[in-house]
């Protein structure tokens, strides 16, 4: 239970979820067991019709077969008793958040298939243990991290201003940044390319090639936290009258599959004494994308940096002063000039 009074220690998602019937969600990295695939089951179970955008079909599958499985199970709870929870309804969407030209593709896609699209949370994760830079020219963790969560939801954004004005709407974006971003020196700016590909600051160049990759993860983090900003003020220009919210979200250290995979095997058995399990680590996004509360004060939560369990948290240093417009200008160009074999260098 949480320890705090916040509006969001006192929200629970298995119960406070309000009824989410005829409403459309797209997850991104869904299919391990982690805080992706926590979201999509409470999501479904309170009736969202939840698409999974996750690159492998059969590992998307597997994961929507166990959220049946263990909804149904909870349904046997007379407590927790409820019909949606036995028909949850769940998609699999094609999505390789590495190039933009991919997650065009799923965007078109995704166009075929809805008309409307409520929640959007942009979940998945790389640590590219290798320096590369993939076909657009940009780092590969930067590029499914950041640049390919802004493409997907720049690319969405007609959809996501037509949904805010249908009767009742609700919609809302979350981004899966950590706490982490705070360990990106002050003076690091995300403002060119070159910027973005970690090739200048000295910060990112360390020898040591593991802790490298972990400040390129670092950087993508704040990348998120900044677009999460400048998303929301371009957003409230639109003067929409049920405004969207777009909030980014650390959700405590959790004992994903993927971070599993960064710790160890001998370290594996003490990951309990220091995390938290990935239904806890859901709570936040779930708090951030669905609570009744973040509408009702939309003021406190809209373009802010939440952390566990649902309270306003405080962005990195790096972040001060930033407004994120340099930086959406130089993701915007490359969403732009993005076309298979033709990276650029500026
Ligand atoms: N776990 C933590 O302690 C922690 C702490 C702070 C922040 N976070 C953030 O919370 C979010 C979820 O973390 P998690 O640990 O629970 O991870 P996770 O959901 O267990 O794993 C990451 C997911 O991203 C997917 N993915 C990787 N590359 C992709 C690509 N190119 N295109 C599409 N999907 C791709 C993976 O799918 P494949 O199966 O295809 O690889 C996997 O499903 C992340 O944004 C993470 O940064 C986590």
């Amino acid at each position: 239970m949480c320890q705090d009074n916040s509006a969001g220690a006192a929200f629970d998602p298995a119960a406070d979820i309000p009824d989410l019937t005829g409403r459309v969600a797209l997850i991104t990295g869904a299919n391990s067991c982690g805080i992706g695939f926590e979201i999509t089951k409470r999501l479904a179970a309170a009736g969202a019709r939840v698409y999974l955008g996750c690159r492998h079909a059969g590992r998307a599958r597997k994961a929507m077969a166990d959220i049946r499985e263990s909804l149904k199970r909870e349904s046997m709870d007379p407590r927790k008793l409820g019909e949606k929870r036995l028909a949850p309804q769940m998609e699999f969407l094609h999505l390789d958040l590495i190039t933009v030209e991919s997650v065009r593709e799923t965007v078109e896609d995704f166009l075929r298939k809805e008309t409307r699209l409520d929640i959007l949370i942009c979940n998945a994760v790389t640590l590219s243990k290798q320096y590369e830079l993939n076909e657009d020219g940009v780092e590969t963790t930067m590029a499914v991290n950041y640049i390919g969560h802004f493409a997907l939801t720049t690319l969405l954004q007609p959809l996501l201003l037509h949904t805010a004005l249908l009767p009742g709407a609700d919609v809302r974006i979350v981004m899966m940044t950590s706490a982490l971003h705070t360990k990106v020196p002050k003076d690091i700016k995300l403002h060119t390319q070159a910027d973005l590909n970690a090739t200048k600051a000295q910060f990112l160049s360390c020898k040591d090639s593991r802790m490298a990759c972990y400040r390129r993860y670092f950087v993508s983090k704040l990348a998120l936290v900044l677009f999460t900003r400048s998303l929301q003020r371009r957003l409230d220009a639109h003067e929409l009258p049920n405004p969207i919210i777009v909030t980014c979200v650390h959700p405590g250290m959790v004992s994903s599959e993927n971070m599993k995979s960064q710790v160890p095997a001998p370290f594996r058995p003490l990951l309990p004494l220091f995390s938290i399990t990935p239904p806890r680590g859901a709570y936040t996004p779930l708090f951030a994308a669905t609570a009744p509360v973040v509408r009702t004060r939309r003021r406190e939560y809209a373009g802010q940096y939440l952390v566990p369990f649902g309270k306003v948290g405080k962005v990195a240093k790096a972040a001060d002063g930033e407004d994120g417009e340099a930086l959406f200008r130089i993701s915007e160009e490359i969403v732009r000039s993005s076309t298979r074999g033709c990276g650029r260098e500026s």
